[in-house]
């Protein structure tokens, strides 16, 4: 079995991504971190901690970090004196406060913090035994890595959402879980661990509509009609924001991770390149600028891969063929 760890800002995609990695029999899932994201961090934890329990509840959850590495620069964010989703109506549409879904969780949190308990699981492990697969912005990853970088060989791989390239949803090309965090995203990807991003461009052409939603409910157990309502929720949540097709749909973003470890041909396009992220006040940051074609003068050496797209048919038949194990 493949030992991995999520984390997450839970979050309707982070919700359905953490259902189908611990419905997939091929995976261990050690433990689930949470992280200041699409909602502050107690509710990441929570939402995160309903759906460990609507698989079972065996799988830990422990709290990470409440605010970007460097949050003394939110001040410096162009509109955003401070970063504040739960009030925004978008987040609302798209996430929910809560997965209301499920009911609130009547199992708790670990007492350790997310960074001590990736650390501490890190280090016991040998090297490149374990998978991480972080869904939001790498604040809890980059703090990790640098009080311990002893657990850097312990990591095999990182599958990242994140990161844009012709696509943005935060700005004109920053992708969110990177603009939550540039600094945190730079700091990982120095590390040098082998690192995919998996990108909106995959993401958006990997979207889900109406039909496949159906499909996904036709399953009939509770984690599926879970995911199919969760889809169903970003459907109206796109359908007043980014159009990704031309019926209504929407881009399932962070279970493209989960997707990708089981069967990289869901990914279409993935290339080596050098990614450098915008860490500077302009216009551009939180941008992961992939130097795709490489032909500076200046190149540098690739030091990621990344999905630039993907088969939406074989991912749905992966989401599927994960949710018939919760029969
Ligand atoms: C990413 O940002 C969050 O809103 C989603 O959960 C996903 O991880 C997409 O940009
Ligand atoms: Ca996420």
């Amino acid at each position: 079995k493949r030992k991995v760890i999520l984390d997450v800002d839970t979050g309707s995609d982070d919700a359905i991504a953490l259902v189908v990695a611990m419905a997939n029999p091929a995976f261990e899932v050690l433990g689930i971190t949470t992280v200041n994201g699409n909602r502050a961090v107690p509710i990441t934890t929570e939402n995160s901690l309903r759906i460990s329990e609507l698989m079972g509840g065996k799988v830990p959850v422990f709290q990470g970090c409440a605010l970007p590495w460097t949050s003394c620069m939110l001040g410096l964010r162009k509109n955003y004196p401070q970063y504040k989703a739960p009030e925004e109506a978008l987040y609302k549409n798209i996430h929910g406060t809560y997965i209301d879904q499920c009911p609130p969780a009547t199992i708790k949190a670990q007492p350790q913090n997310a960074v001590s308990w990736l650390v501490d699981t890190l280090m016991a492990a040998e090297d490149g035994e374990i998978t991480l697969i972080p869904l939001g912005p790498l604040t809890n990853i980059a703090h990790a890595v640098r009080i311990e970088p002893r657990i850097i060989p312990k990591i095999g791989e990182i599958v990242y959402m994140g990161g844009g390239f012709r696509v943005g949803n935060k700005s004109a090309l920053a992708e969110f879980n990177v603009w939550l965090d540039p600094e945190a995203a730079q700091a990982v990807i120095d590390a040098n661990i082998p690192f995919t991003f998996v990108t909106l461009d995959a993401t958006h052409a990997a979207y889900l509509n109406m039909e496949d939603v159906a499909r996904i409910r036709a399953i009939g157990t509770k984690p599926a009609e879970v995911v199919a309502s969760l889809c169903e929720q970003r459907i109206k949540g796109y359908s007043t924001w980014q159009k990704v097709a031309e019926e209504p749909a929407a881009p399932i973003h962070d279970p493209l991770c989960v997707a990708y470890l089981v069967d990289p041909t869901v990914i279409t396009e993935l290339v080596d390149a050098p990614c450098e992220v915008d860490c500077g006040r302009g216009s551009a940051y939180g941008v992961t600028m992939f130097d795709i074609k490489n032909g500076r003068m200046e190149a540098k050496e690739p030091n990621c891969k990344v999905a630039l797209a993907a088969d939406r048919q074989k991912y749905v038949d992966i989401l599927c063929q994960l949710l018939e194990y919760t029969k």
